[in-house]
């Protein structure tokens, strides 16, 4: 029998979910990126999780969703990350990201990824009187300062129905793809 060997390493990407009306439709991303040769692990902030169906996801990814730090001593529940999709990415947790907070696991990841060289996607998703908030455009450009590569939705208007359906999750690879593409 042939063992595997390194390069038969599928790369791991994270899909970072936060608390967004859309969250709920992650597995689209999850089957594109595993169709696009990606193994994938979730990671929920802790009012996302509430707007997922964890069974569901954890049985297509085959992965238990990361919400919550482990106990010391515990295992590590997924693999590091080669890659990282924020996906839905809410109001809040891009400005927190931005300014350097890390009061969820999420966020601490995602703080951490910078130092660690990890390629970051977000994908925004939120209403235009949330952007309009003047610290929004900062965390912006803080980010994109930080080589994090912004999706191009625009900002819905306020209980805008059928925002939702045109959340493009497949952007999120497209955005990775020449960042990882030599990589993989
Ligand atoms: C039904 C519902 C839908 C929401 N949709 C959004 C959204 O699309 N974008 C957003 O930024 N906030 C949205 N919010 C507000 C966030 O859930 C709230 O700011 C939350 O604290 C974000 O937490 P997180 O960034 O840690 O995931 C929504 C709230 C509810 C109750």
């Amino acid at each position: 029998m042939t063992e595997p060997t390194t390069s038969d390493k599928k790369p791991f990407l994270y899909i970072v979910v936060c608390a967004s009306g859309v969250a709920g439709s992650v597995g689209k991303l999850i089957t594109a990126a595993q169709e696009a040769d990606w193994d994938v692990g979730v990671v929920a902030t802790p009012q996302g999780l509430g707007f997922i169906d964890a069974e569901a996801v954890e049985a297509q990814t085959g992965y238990p969703i990361r919400c919550a730090w482990r106990a010391p001593g515990d295992p590590r529940p997924l693999p590091p990350a080669d890659a990282i999709a924020v996906a839905p990415a809410t109001f809040n947790t891009i400005n927190k990201w931005a300014a350097g907070i890390s009061d969820t696991l999420a966020l601490g990841i995602l703080c951490e990824a910078y130092g660690m060289g990890i390629p970051t996607v977000a994908l925004p998703y939120l209403n235009s009187a949330q952007a309009a908030h003047p610290a929004y455009r900062q965390s912006l450009d803080r980010l994109r300062g930080m080589g994090v590569l912004i999706g191009s939705g625009e900002p819905h208007r306020p209980r805008a129905g059928g925002a939702a359906e045109r959340f493009r999750w497949e952007e999120a690879l497209e955005l990775l793809e020449p960042l990882v593409g030599t990589a993989r």
